[in-house]
């Protein structure tokens, strides 16, 4: 018998999300309605939010475009955050007329390097956005007292860290605003999807209408799965919002997200240990307790790299790469951007193992054993 390939990212969509699924269908209203408005409340209290609201979007880019136009960056502006990042974080800031600025990483949680990030500010700078790769939480608090010396906007691109809490608080329940997507292989999926955490009630109104072609009245009655038919439009807008047959997707994954975390800890934790006493190799940061793991990205120090990508398909394993430096990109190689030597380093470094919720437990040991290996 063949054997079988493990991937990379395998999402977890079973029976339950066919009954929200059909649910959501024979209710008739498909597009943006009330369980939109429950997948924003659900994730609100999974996020044990007090003081701020959750806004969904129909992805986790179109979130950050809009966020960073209610945070009030413009054309001029400038944001600094990492080259070593996914692109729709660049995208969405030249979106907006404001220049990408990239900036170093640090070697231990692979974060935003803040005394770099202090360096590349200036005039025209308007707002950071650290990256918390993998789940793992970068500096946030020396981001947060270098944006608060020099008066910056922060959004955290929490995109890889549902979940990961930070000095006792789930990321997007305190500071500024965060940002969180439900694309196809994230922790919980809504297929596509995303959203915006903030706490200024003018900027929630301000989203509501950059999120729906700026009509004034239409959140609050598609809420209800119902249209107003008598409306202004009083902003620009856009036609970013989550359908109500993507939000019930969404609802059946987040009904189930302890089970998706604590089984995706423990994989990381036995990959760790399995690891951890291997020459030339560094695993992640963390011992996985608070963060809610993404991917687990090992680093090959020892140049082979290619070679165990090719090892690992040898044994039927796929391996991902997160990321190709922004910079490197030929629509971005004449961005502005700092010293980038770490993550000149890293970016040759860093290897995706295949990672699941409920991940089963022959994949695992596969994936150790094949690593193990190769170095052995
Ligand atoms: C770090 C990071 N930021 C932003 C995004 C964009 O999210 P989406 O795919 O939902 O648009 C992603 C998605 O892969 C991501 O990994």
């Amino acid at each position: 018998m063949a054997t079988e390939t493990i991937p990379v990212f395998v999402p977890l969509v079973g029976s339950d999300t066919l009954a929200h699924l059909a649910h959501a269908l024979d209710v008739g209203w498909l597009g943006m309605g009330a369980l939109t408005k429950e997948f924003e409340d659900r994730i609100a209290a999974f996020l044990e939010l007090t003081d701020r609201f959750v806004l969904s979007t129909n992805t986790g880019t179109s979130a950050i475009h809009i966020a960073l136009l209610a945070a009030g960056v413009g054309p001029g502006d400038e944001v600094i955050t990492p080259s070593f990042n996914y692109v729709a974080d660049h995208q969405a800031i030249r979106m907006t007329g404001a220049a990408p600025v990239m900036c170093d990483i640090r070697d231990d949680n692979l974060g935003i390097d803040c005394e770099k990030a202090e360096a590349l500010i200036t005039r025209r700078t308007k707002a950071i956005m650290p990256l918390h790769f993998a789940g793992i939480p970068c500096d946030r608090a020396g981001v947060y007292r270098l944006a608060g010396a020099r008066g910056l906007r922060i959004i955290e691109d929490a995109c890889h860290a549902f979940g990961t809490i930070c000095a006792d608080q789930k990321i997007g329940s305190t500071g500024d605003i965060a940002i969180f997507s439900f694309d196809p292989v994230k922790i919980i999926t809504s297929i596509d999807g995303g959203c915006v955490v903030g706490r200024d009630p003018s900027e929630l109104k301000r989203l509501q209408h950059l999120r729906l072609l700026g009509v004034d009245r239409d959140t609050t009655e598609r809420y209800k799965n119902r249209r107003a038919w008598e409306y202004d439009v009083v902003d620009e807008g856009y036609r970013y919002h989550l359908t109500n047959i993507m939000a019930a997707v969404g609802i059946s994954q987040i009904k189930r997200i302890q089970e998706f975390i604590a089984s995706r800890q423990a994989v990381c934790k036995k990959y760790n240990e399995a690891f951890a006493g291997l020459e030339d190799v560094k695993v992640p940061s963390s011992g996985f307790s608070d963060v809610s793991p993404f991917i687990y990205s090992l680093r090959v120090l020892d140049g082979r790299r290619e070679r165990l990508i090719e090892h690992l398909r040898s044994h039927h394993i796929d391996a991902g790469i997160h990321f190709i430096p922004v910079h490197r990109h030929s629509y971005f190689a004449g961005a502005a951007h700092g010293d980038l030597s770490v993550t000149e380093r890293v970016v040759d470094e860093v290897l995706t193992l295949p990672l699941h919720s409920n991940m089963r437990e022959e994949f695992v040991e596969r994936v150790i054993e094949a690593v193990v290996s190769f170095f052995r």
